[in-house]
This record gives structure tokens, sequence and C-alpha cells, in this order.
């Protein structure tokens, strides 16, 4: 049987961002047991209808990456208690139709959601928003496990690495089993 594909988006750019820290800790825990990469969006321009279609290169290669994919793991920054923008810039263009005769990408595709912040909300406001934009996109949202981890400075270490605690660890772990069975269970 073929190998579950899953991409991760983190909802930050930077380069050190804990969010992209904490994709890769969940790369490692799912091991092989699936093909999971990070998205990259970088180049991808702001959204102006007037440069709509043909879309950017930038927007097809992000939205043939979306396609082949069985499940998107969002792992989201969080800026005054909203998503960031780069990220609500990207949903809206994978949001769009390709196409008169060509939908949308995000609809039916199971969706988890990790997020990770100084903080104290622990990303629970941004991750609510998120849930409720993905959501009238039709994306299928495991909304449990959840994972949120506040006061992020706590659990990085002096050369500015994420080492989770014996409570995040444990959630990531059950994260990843419940999200590689959801996208086995919506298959079906
Ligand atoms: C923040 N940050 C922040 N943190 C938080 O817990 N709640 C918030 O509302 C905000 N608001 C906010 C606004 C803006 C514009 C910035 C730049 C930052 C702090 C933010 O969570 C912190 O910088 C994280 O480290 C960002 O995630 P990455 O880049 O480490 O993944």
């Amino acid at each position: 049987m073929q190998k579950l594909k899953i991409t991760a988006i983190v909802g930050s750019l930077r380069k050190s961002s804990l969010n992209r820290q904490l994709a890769l800790q969940a790369k490692n825990v799912i091991a092989d047991r699936a093909d999971f990469s990070i998205l990259d969006y970088c180049e991808i321009p702001l959204l102006n209808q007037d440069y709509e279609y043909p879309a950017p290169l930038s927007v097809s290669n992000a939205r043939e990456i979306v396609t082949s994919s069985d499940g998107i793991w969002f792992f989201v920054a969080e800026y005054n208690h909203f998503l960031p923008g780069c990220l609500k810039n990207l949903i809206d263009w994978l949001s769009r139709p390709i196409s008169d005769n060509e939908p949308q990408v995000l609809s039916g595709k199971p969706a988890a959601i990790s997020g990770i912040t100084p903080g104290i909300t622990g990303t629970a406001l941004a991750q609510d928003n998120l849930v409720t934009l993905i959501s009238f996109l039709n994306m299928k949202v495991m909304n449990r496990p959840r994972l949120l981890i506040p006061n992020a400075f706590s659990s990085v270490n002096s050369d500015g690495e994420l080492v989770l605690s014996d409570i995040a660890a444990p959630v990531l772990d059950s994260q990843v089993d419940d999200f590689l069975r959801f996208i086995k269970g919506t298959a079906q």
C-alpha cells in the first residue's frame, strides 16, 4: 500500500520559527509511517484579483502539493490573537477555484492543527480562527487532539532548540496516531 502523504503548513515564515521546529518534531514522531514535508510558500505574493488568473507558479505549485496530499497539518503561530497574515493569504489563494472547471483544492482534505507561542494562550485563539476559516472551506478538521503549547521559552534550550515538555510530547505522539487514523477513516 502507498504511504500516506502529509503536508505541513507552518503559519510563520521565519527560519527559526518555533512552529516550524514543532512541525519537524512531528515529522520525527511520524518517522516512516507517512511521508511528511513542510510546504514552502515564501514566494507566494499577496492575493490581488487583478493578477489571479493565470495563477503565479508559486501558487500552482502549492495547489499541486495540497492536491496530492492525504492530509494537511497546520502549525499556527498567533499574531494579535489571530492567525498570521501570511497563512491567511496562502489559504485565500488555495480557496479559489483553479479554473472554471477545477474547484479549490482544500475541500474534503483532512486537517490537523497544532501551535506554540511564548504567550499564555498557546495559540488557542489563532487555532479557533483557523478552524472557522478552514471549516468554511469544507476541510475535514480533526478537533481532538489539538496541541497547544504556551510559555514556549520554557521549552527552548540554550541553543534555541525546542525540547518538548513531558506534558506536550505525549500529546504530539497521540496527535500523530490520531491524525493517521483520521486520514484513513475519512478516506473510506
Ligand atoms: C506576536 N506574538 C503573539 N503571541 C501570542 O501568544 N499571542 C499573540 O496575540 C501574539 N501577537 C503577536 C503579534 C505579532 C505581530 C507578532 C510578530 C508576534 C508572539 C509570537 O507568538 C511569537 O513571536 C512566536 O514565536 C511566533 O511563532 P514562530 O515564528 O516562533 O513560529
